[in-house]
């Protein structure tokens, strides 16, 4: 793609927005109240809005590599602060996709330079499901099974911030594990047991 083309295309989309709604952007300048954080892949195949069908303004989102949410990572942090605290979302997304290329660099042992700390936490996950992991033979599904596993992690991950432990008490914020299937197109909710979960987690990450 030019990155003319770019431009072109951006001039067509406010011509296309202005038909619809004279004051389309005068409306979007006013401010934003999503109602969803979405924490997804970078991946260039996984765009948020376009596979949810939503518009500017509908969701908060947030991508890197993995769709992680790693304990000490700043941005992933200050996005989760920042749409529960101050934007009030009710709800937070992760959402991973089968074929990801970060999970894939994950399960093999190059040495990938500064992506190595990024893709341990990774690791990690393969770590703490070892057991799951170990008993399915066939590499394809443990594949499968792993990018499962790694956003019912960082699902955890969210559900150990004071953020998102205040909104769930004061207003019953819920997280949700997702998975996107490039293969179809179809977006699968793994039905992260949310409440369950919730008590062993806080257990051990309660804060006040
Ligand atoms: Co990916």
């Amino acid at each position: 793609m030019k990155i003319d083309k770019i431009f072109e295309n951006n001039k067509a989309w406010i011509k296309e927005k202005l038909n619809l709604d004279g004051q389309y952007f005068e409306n979007l300048s006013k401010g934003q109240s999503p109602e969803i954080l979405y924490i997804g892949c970078a991946d260039s195949r996984v765009t948020a809005e376009e596979l949810m069908g939503v518009a500017p303004g509908d969701v908060f989102v947030h991508r890197n590599i993995a769709n992680m949410v790693p304990n000490t990572d700043l941005s992933s942090m200050s996005v989760i602060e920042y749409a529960v605290g101050h934007l009030n979302v009710n709800h937070v997304v992760v959402c991973g996709h089968y074929y990801c290329g970060g999970v894939k660099a994950a399960m093999a042992s190059s040495d990938l330079g500064v992506l190595n700390p990024w893709l341990r936490n990774i690791r990690d996950v393969a770590r703490l499901h070892k057991a799951e992991l170990d008993a399915i033979s066939d590499e394809d599904a443990k594949y499968k099974r792993l990018i499962e596993l790694n956003v019912q992690e960082q699902c955890v991950n969210v559900l150990k911030t004071a953020v998102v432990q205040r909104a769930f008490r004061d207003r019953g914020l819920t997280v949700h594990g997702w998975v996107f299937d490039i293969h179809s197109g179809q977006l699968i909710d793994l039905n992260f047991d949310f409440n369950k979960s919730m008590s062993q987690i806080m257990e051990i990450y309660h804060l006040d």
